[in-house]
């Protein structure tokens, strides 16, 4: 069934002001509040976005960011009576889990991820699926929290292009032409009509405007292109092949500065490129699409496209340095910003690495319904999220299989799952069969319908994989 039938866009805007209602009248009880987020780029998108707002509003806060619900389970437990916890960009899925805990202080839930189980009493959330818009396609965590924001505080419309950014490190960009689209695009009004970001359609290379071309092309890491992606001599040699002139005289170009002809041409270098290693022109297909660009920001930093923003936010939450995505975020320059592009730049060749490692065929492993990657002990459990969106990202397990990146940690192993839109159209929802199947061999997970993760004990890989390969094969055998 379509949730277009209970879509009620007014009642996800009148709940969010109620929230807003609530928390005011919190902080002027002289509440303080533990706010909660994930570690990626719309956690730490939404983590900013709520500590910005209690900031403006003097409110007294601390933040914290957690790779898994368990640990936020963690700071819940322990948390002294006088703090309020809000929860961003997650808990609407693990609400049996907050059951358990004291039923006498609120729990605020701001998410975009598909409830589970039933919501104790004490818990006053808000989320799009319950009003029949499509949390994992059209509105993040970020956007979630924004909108609290902004009803709490019109001047939080400032907090826009965070917003967008969140959504664009979720990859909610995934429809026609690389756009946000849906509730989203309300977002993205905001922060075009308080002059903050400007929509243009182009070439998607990270660092459009900042970098020489060969160096932007190689720092595009979505869609990943093999060889290219983190591969500057390579890139160059590509360029130079295609014929597109890299300076003007002693100074780099960049791509802003191509005309349409030489993108043109660009493009179709790249074709013939992807064409000549076997892989499908799809991908090139993503490398065009709209640039959402912060305009207010310095245009050699990476916050001045949002997708390289979300890529920063990304890199800082992946290296234990979440505090410095959330500072940026909540709008740190200077010293804090050119920290943050070391680590990402650092990140970078990390990624690439672990990708160039994860395409190798012993990495790799196919199930009826599984293409399995496992980077064993190799690929750092916090990379394996990002190495599965980007190999998702280059189209590698097809239409029919879904993808499941591994990476042991210490004492589990971190699975990170990936669906096409065709799957999800036939009924899979990938959040809630990795949920069930990591329950059942002592695990825990969830997520969304085309992008979810779990983490499972180190004995029991096989015995998932099996477990997930048959529930799959179950779901979609009615249907094929
Ligand atoms: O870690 P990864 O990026 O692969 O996770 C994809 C999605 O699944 C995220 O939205 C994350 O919040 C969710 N997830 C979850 N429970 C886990 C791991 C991931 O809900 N144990
Ligand atoms: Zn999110």
């Amino acid at each position: 069934m379509s949730l277009d039938i209970f879509r009620d866009e007014r009642g996800f805007l009148s709940r969010a002001r109620e929230i807003a209602e609530k928390i005011r009248f919190l902080i002027d009880e002289g509440s303080k509040f533990l706010v909660i987020c994930h570690v990626d780029a719309d956690g730490l998108s939404s983590g900013a976005i709520v500590s910005a707002m209690l900031l403006r509003d003097n409110a007294r806060f601390v933040t914290r960011a957690v790779g898994e619900f368990e640990d936020a389970l963690k700071y819940l437990v322990d948390l002294p009576a006088a703090y309020i916890p809000i929860l961003v960009d997650m808990g609407s899925g693990y609400l049996n889990e907050l059951s358990k805990l004291s039923p006498s202080r609120p729990i605020i839930i701001l998410d975009h991820h598909e409830p589970m189980g039933s919501a104790p009493a004490n818990v006053i959330q808000l989320n799009p699926h319950f009003h029949g818009i499509n949390g994992s396609e059209e509105v993040s965590g970020a956007g979630v929290a924004y909108l609290v924001a902004k009803a709490l505080n019109e001047e939080n419309i400032l907090l826009s292009p965070v917003a967008v950014t969140g959504a664009l490190g979720d990859l909610q960009d995934r429809f026609d032409g690389r756009s946000l689209h849906g509730f989203n695009e309300r977002i993205v009004e905001d922060a075009v009509k308080a002059g903050l970001l400007r929509v243009e359609e182009d070439l998607l290379f990270y660092g459009r405007s900042s970098k020489p071309i060969h160096v932007a092309m190689a720092s595009t890491m979505n869609p990943f292109i093999v060889g290219i992606s983190g591969n500057e001599a390579n890139a160059y040699s590509l360029l130079t092949e295609i014929g597109i002139r890299v300076k003007d005289d002693d100074r780099w170009r960049v791509l802003s500065e191509l005309s349409e002809d030489e993108k043109k041409q660009l493009y179709n270098g790249i074709l013939k490129y992807l064409a000549s290693l076997g892989l499908p022109p799809s991908m090139a297909r993503e490398l065009v699409g709209k640039v959402y660009e912060l305009t207010m920001e310095e245009p050699w930093t990476y916050l001045r496209d949002a997708r390289e923003f979300a890529s920063l936010l990304n890199a800082c939450g992946k290296t234990g340095n979440e505090w410095l995505g959330i500072s940026i975020a909540m709008g740190g320059r200077g010293a804090l910003l050119e920290e943050a592009q070391r680590v990402l730049e650092d990140y970078r060749r990390r990624l690439a690495e672990a990708i160039e490692y994860a395409m190798r065929d012993e990495c790799r492993q196919e199930l009826k319904n599984l293409l399995v990657i496992d980077g064993g002990g190799v690929i750092d459990d916090r990379l394996i999220s990002s190495v599965a969106s980007m190999l998702s990202s280059m189209g590698l397990q097809g239409d029919k299989h879904i993808l499941v990146a591994l990476a042991q940690s210490e004492d589990s192993i971190k699975v990170s799952a990936r669906a096409s839109r065709k799957l999800v159209e036939m009924g899979l929802n990938l959040g809630k069969l990795l949920a069930e199947v990591a329950e059942l061999v002592g695990g825990r997970g969830g997520g969304h319908d085309v992008a979810a993760g779990a983490s499972i004990p180190k004995t029991r890989k096989a015995l998932f994989l099996l477990e997930l390969d048959r529930a799959v094969e179950e779901k979609l055998s009615g249907t094929r």
